[in-house]
């Protein structure tokens, strides 16, 4: 609205969601739930995609009882172009519209604890195809339809370790560590979603990242305690935490931002 005058704005209602299509990779996880949550519980219909394991139909089948709102679960494999070309029709035929998009999907790999000496190639292709690959097609092919109908927001999920290195003194004393190849596929997210940002501003959607940091899934007390020294906050974080970024980045409150990376970090890159 062109106007100089707050007064006449309801600053509330920029957060509102509803009636807007949310799609949410990696829906099911830890905090892909607090993603979709929070979505609902600001009126958006969320598309809640997930591989087949995480049996995203139930879980938004409960979304939807819990907060009143049609919500959708789609199985998905975001690395696989048919697969991702599905979940926008099924998307597009049940809704007609998408709004936005979350890419809170990742994979580490069950090797993530191979030293880096010694990472294959089969580890590194698997990691880097998941969380690049997959965020491009999402992008691509989600991101295409709202740039064509003149508006979006697209949330990507990078990673503390994409913008600074890994503190490997997190680690010790733990079983827990951070591959190389999450590091990179990552960065590449970052740059993705960079470029993004200004190829698709004139088209009206925004490409905006959030960047969470050590949230709490029962870790073991080691790294807890670690992290906790390392952190300006002295503690983990938890997904609730991460979610309300979302809503702010999705809404109409941000309408104008772009090529924004919120970290959710607790001042972990402050100092
Ligand atoms: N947890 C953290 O502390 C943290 C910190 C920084 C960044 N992140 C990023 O935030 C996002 C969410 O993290 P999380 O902790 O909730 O992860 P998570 O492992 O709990 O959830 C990831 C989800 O992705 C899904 N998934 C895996 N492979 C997939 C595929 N091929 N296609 C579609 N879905 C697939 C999984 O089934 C799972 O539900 C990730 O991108 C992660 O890299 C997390």
């Amino acid at each position: 609205m062109r106007t100089t005058d707050p007064t006449i704005i309801n600053f509330k209602e920029k957060f509102d969601l509803t009636g807007k299509v949310i799609v949410i990779s990696g829906a099911c996880g830890l905090i892909g739930r607090a993603f979709c949550e929070a979505v609902a519980q600001f009126g958006g219909h969320v598309v809640a995609a997930d591989i087949e394991l995480a049996k995203p139909a139930e879980f938004a089948e409960q979304l939807q009882g819990r907060n009143n709102i049609k919500c959708l679960g789609i199985e998905v494999e975001v690395e696989n172009k048919n697969s991702v070309l599905a979940l926008k029709e099924r998307v597009i035929a049940e809704f007609g519209r998408i709004d936005g998009l979350v890419t809170g999907h990742q994979n580490k790999s069950h090797l993530i604890f191979e030293p880096f000496e010694n990472v294959s190639e089969e580890n590194w292709d698997k990691v880097v195809e998941v969380n690049l690959k997959g965020t491009f097609l999402l992008c691509q092919i989600l991101g295409s339809f709202m740039a064509e109908k003149g508006s979006g927001s697209i949330v990507n999920i990078p990673s503390t370790y994409s913008v600074v290195a890994p503190n490997q003194n997190l680690y010790k004393g733990t079983k827990m560590g951070c591959p190389a190849a999450y590091s990179a596929s990552k960065g590449g997210v970052d740059a993705l979603s960079q470029y993004l940002s200004s190829y698709w501003a004139a088209k009206g959607v925004r490409v905006n990242m959030i960047t969470p940091h050590g949230v709490w899934n029962n870790h073991e007390d080691a790294f807890e305690k670690n992290f906790s020294n390392f952190s300006p906050m002295q503690r983990m974080s938890y997904n609730h935490e991460v979610a309300p970024a979302l809503i702010y980045l999705l809404s109409d409150a941000a309408s104008y931002v772009t090529g924004n990376n919120m970290l959710v970090e607790g001042g972990w890159t402050a100092w």
